[in-house]
């Protein structure tokens, strides 16, 4: 990290008690940074100041963008048009000072795209100094309260409508290096930045990997769309955010999240965790 810390402003971090921004505001935080976390449950981190923000409550917005010069944008969970409460925040965002904005993406969503892709744009174009993060699939994925962790425990079964289609996994924790530089380097990065894992894998090799480390078989049950949709949306997720999961698994069988970036070596300088490093840390969350 470079650059003295000092008549930078606040860094608000949405989505501050999420898998990325918890971590990035931990780190910043530990830098020296003044950092305030925003979201509708409490902040992790004793150290970082705690704003309660709710997307779909505009008052709690100007509050939370007091004082604040950089900012690290989630959306809203589970909005199929997170376009529309994040647009109007970035002109208030501009209005009140923020010069650099970190926005939280997806491998799967280009600039040209509607919704985060809309974001994206005006990212761009709007703010002097910016990065797009475009990550891969989370590891996190199959650990903690999430689907595949919750069908790994309860039916020895990871399902997906993927088929033999392959993804780059990469871990939270790297996404959230490559964020925390993205915020804190004095020179801004300007750019999109896709963000892998060092190797693709199938769902199939996921569940090798996580066989191996569990001790007993778990297996890739690949299932048609439509009945992955209705799984999502079975297990609480709204019915055209699962629309859009499901698509996305598709769009996996048809090899759209076959590649690897050099990104998260180039901007942390070490190389990003493997899925078998990752799963041998992570073992006993699968064991019942
Ligand atoms: N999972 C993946 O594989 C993957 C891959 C690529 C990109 N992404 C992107 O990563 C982003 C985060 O996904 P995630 O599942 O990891 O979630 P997360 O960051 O762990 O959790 C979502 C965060 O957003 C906050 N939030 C949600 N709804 C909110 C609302 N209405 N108002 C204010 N804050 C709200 C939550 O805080 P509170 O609950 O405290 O409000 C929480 O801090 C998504 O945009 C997703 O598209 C995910």
């Amino acid at each position: 990290m470079t650059g003295d810390m000092a008549g930078r402003g606040t860094v608000l971090v949405t989505g501050g008690t999420g898998k990325t921004g918890s971590r990035i505001a931990a780190r910043l935080a530990a830098a020296g940074f003044q950092v305030r976390a925003a979201g509708r449950r409490p902040a992790p981190a004793r150290e970082v100041e705690r704003v309660r923000f709710d997307w779909d409550d505009p008052s709690t917005h100007n509050p939370a963008l007091d004082g604040a010069h950089r900012l690290y944008l989630v959306a809203p969970a589970g909005a199929h048009d997170p376009a529309a409460p994040m647009l109007p925040f970035l002109r208030r965002a501009r209005k009140a000072g923020v010069r650099r904005v970190v926005l939280l993406s997806s491998s799967a969503i280009s600039e040209t795209d509607g919704g985060l892709g809309e974001v994206h744009r005006a990212v761009r174009e709007q703010f002097p100094e910016w990065a797009v993060l475009q990550p891969s699939w989370f590891m996190q994925n199959f650990t903690g309260d999430h689907l595949h962790a919750h069908s790994i425990r309860a039916h020895d079964e990871i399902v997906t409508a993927t088929g033999d289609g392959r993804v780059a996994f990469v871990d939270v924790e790297d996404i959230a290096e490559v964020g925390v530089r993205a915020l804190a380097d004095e020179r801004p990065h300007n750019t999109a930045h896709l963000i892998t894992g060092p190797e693709a894998l199938s769902y199939g090799d996921v569940a090798a990997t996580v066989s191996r480390v569990a001790g007993r078989p778990v297996r890739h049950r690949c299932v048609a769309f439509a009945a992955m949709r209705d799984r999502l949306t079975a297990g609480g997720i709204p019915e055209r955010f699962s629309e859009l999961l499901a698509g996305m698994d598709r769009a996996i069988a048809g090899g759209s999240e076959d590649r690897t970036s050099p990104v998260v070596e180039r901007v942390t300088g070490r190389p990003p965790r493997s899925f078998a490093d990752f799963a041998a840390a992570h073992a006993p969350t699968w064991q019942r």
